[in-house]
């Protein structure tokens, strides 16, 4: 390919392992993630340089487990401004594996472009012995440069797989092989720069997405959504103190398909009763909740996850309460779409 015809891809860094420095090469884990520069982890990959022309950015250089609303806005914001550019044709974002999944959802539904964006990461810090994040990375571009990645919504590149932003789940600690897609299984494949789709995205994502950064800034901050999970022995403490702070959704991470500890479900029914949007979701890791099957949504006004986990949930859940959407039909409806 010549240098004229190469694609554009913006490179944006944002901390991670893939990021990560440890004192010796045999440290895998007791690792800093996130303190390696976006411009030395591109020169520590030259091949990019035939597959793409770069622009880097660093936008954060954090533990991804920190990650908190206002660099989401920061980030999509950013996102939206580079690919409205006519000379940029995809972007990759290298990112903590801890919480990938939520900022890919939340970008999935929040990036208003057809164009490829593709989240990666690694497990293995950068100093490790076979690192993965160099590979990954690699591919990660190989993918945002590709024509056939257009109009996909946000996908993943990582240990080869093309992962959906909706579907992508975290699966292992400590395994190079970390994520997996339960139920709808993987896009495709990136592989020695050649890549296969196997499906498409059939929920509404990108372009189609009703939700517009144009109400969210940093003076107007997202709505508190909260995650709580229903275990043996939970007590209402947790979704009281909640309601008092003033959350305005509550995500049930439930037993099996969502059913609630009934101690817990008092204190929600409390909740709903002061407005508190409550979406029940699974803390199972795979499958759908059943609308009415584990609790009775309709009489106590809660809303089904279906497939989405609650870290998703809590996404959609908070996207959706910035538009002013509570009542439990037309979120549920919007469960239903996304
Ligand atoms: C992080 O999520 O930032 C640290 C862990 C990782 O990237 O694997």
């Amino acid at each position: 390919m010549s240098h004229q015809k190469r694609p554009t891809v913006a490179v944006l860094a944002t901390g991670g392992t893939i990021a990560g420095e440890a004192p010796v090469a045999a440290q895998t884990s007791g690792y800093k993630a996130g303190v390696i520069s976006v411009d030395r982890l591109l020169s520590a990959v030259p091949e990019l340089d035939s597959v793409a022309a770069i622009r880097s950015e660093q936008i954060a250089g954090i533990d991804s487990k920190d990650l908190d609303d206002s660099l989401w806005v920061t980030l999509a914001h950013r996102v939206n401004v580079l690919l409205a550019q006519d000379d940029i044709d995809g972007l990759v974002i290298m990112h903590g594996t801890d919480t990938l999944e939520e900022t890919a959802y939340w970008l999935h539904l929040t990036v208003a472009s057809v164009k490829p964006v593709v989240l990666t990461a690694a497990m293995r810090p950068f100093t490790a012995l076979s690192s993965d994040g160099s590979l990954n990375l690699l591919d990660a571009v190989t993918l945002a440069a590709c024509p056939d990645a257009v109009a996909r919504g946000v996908l993943v590149a990582f240990a080869n797989r093309i992962h959906g932003a909706r579907d992508i789940t975290k699966v292992s600690t400590y395994a190079v092989d970390a994520f997996a897609s339960p139920e709808s299984g993987v896009l495709g494949w990136v592989q020695d720069r050649r890549i296969e789709f196997q499906r498409r995205v059939t929920r509404a994502h990108t372009i189609k997405s009703v939700f517009r950064l144009n109400d969210i800034d940093t003076q107007n901050p997202l709505p508190m959504v909260q995650i709580v999970v229903s275990h043996a022995g939970a007590v209402r403490v947790i979704v009281d103190a909640l309601v008092d702070a003033g959350v305005r959704g509550i995500v049930v991470a439930g037993t099996g398909n969502g059913s609630i500890h009934s101690t817990l479900q008092q204190a929600l029914v409390s909740a709903r009763a002061r407005s508190v949007a409550v979406v029940r979701s699974s803390r199972v890791g795979s499958g759908h909740v059943m609308r009415n099957g584990a609790a009775p949504d309709d009489m106590l006004g809660l809303v089904s996850a279906g497939t989405l986990n609650p870290y998703k949930a809590r996404v959609l859940l908070m996207l959706a309460l910035s538009r002013g959407w509570s009542e439990p039909l037309i979120l549920q409806s919007l469960f239903d779409q996304y």
